[in-house]
């Protein structure tokens, strides 16, 4: 067994998160498989062996039923596959339409941030296919967080290049925003979706999302590490205030602080005039 493999096993202390477990993202595969099938790219078992659901077989409510409560030998992000994903030129579509539709996106893409900027950034898309699949299962089944999720991607990138920050800084924390939150698609929908006070386990349980999201993202070598560390610092404030780690601004990265700023952003805008 891997070092990997081990602590997936015995899971996150801090979250509780183990990406061997089954959770909310396989009952998104399910759902989203009715219209844009999703298929085993490899027999799926335990980690002693048993054989779940094999190779070429369609998740389904039923398929995924069998994988419930079983220890994965791999996550299931790993052996599946979408037959339709998000492709680069979609998501350089849909971060247009977002600009042609909101007035200052409009107006700062007239003045300052070119479209043509985005073209270069959004191909990387093609090099990363466990990306690619996320983005789809949000696109499809959490249409507000994907739409929330590219207008943070777009803050970060224009905030980036209005500091002059280096090309490769700007690229790297368009990719942490457009990734940030994928751990969100991790969590008890009923939790998330609840209209009145949440409780402490249940604030516990959003916050995991960060913890989420980095463990996921450990798994997409492609992504740099600056842009890993922005969105292990999503939430953080440069007073204190932020979570999981309470760290102040000496402590955070530069990207980590872009990427909080243009988050904020778009979660005022979207709480107070979206709601
Ligand atoms: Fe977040």
């Amino acid at each position: 067994m891997s070092r990997d493999q081990q602590s997936f096993v015995s899971g996150d202390k801090s979250s509780g998160w183990n990406p061997l477990q089954l959770d909310a993202y396989a009952d998104y595969l399910a759902n989203l498989s009715v219209t844009n099938p999703v298929v085993a790219m490899e027999n799926i078992q335990t980690l002693d062996g048993q054989l779940l659901l094999a190779q070429s077989e369609l998740l389904n409510p039923n398929s995924i039923a069998k994988l419930k409560n079983k220890i994965l030998a791999r996550p299931l992000a790993n052996s599946i596959q979408i037959t339709t994903l998000i492709s680069p030129e979609d998501l350089l579509q849909h971060l247009l339409d977002i600009i042609r539709s909101t007035e200052y996106f409009q107006s700062l893409a007239e003045r300052k941030h070119p479209l043509s900027s985005l073209e270069p950034v959004c191909a990387m898309l093609s090099r990363l296919p466990l990306v690619q699949q996320f983005l789809t299962v949000m696109a499809a089944q959490m249409p507000d967080l994907y739409q929330r999720t590219l207008c943070v991607s777009l803050w970060s990138l224009y905030i980036a290049q209005e500091m002059r920050l280096p090309v490769q800084d700007a690229s790297d924390v368009f990719w942490a925003a457009l990734v940030h939150d994928v751990g969100m698609l991790h969590l008890n929908p009923h939790i998330l979706n609840k209209t009145d006070d949440l409780s402490a386990d249940d604030w516990a349980h959003v916050q995991s999302h960060v913890d989420i999201s980095n463990k996921i993202l450990m798994m997409v070598p492609e992504l740099s590490p600056a842009t890993i560390t922005a969105v292990a610092e999503h939430h953080e404030r440069c007073d204190g205030t932020g979570y999981p780690f309470a760290k102040v601004e000496s402590e955070l990265s530069l990207l980590g602080q872009v990427l909080a700023v243009a988050d904020a952003m778009v979660g005022i805008y979207f709480n107070r005039f979206k709601a």
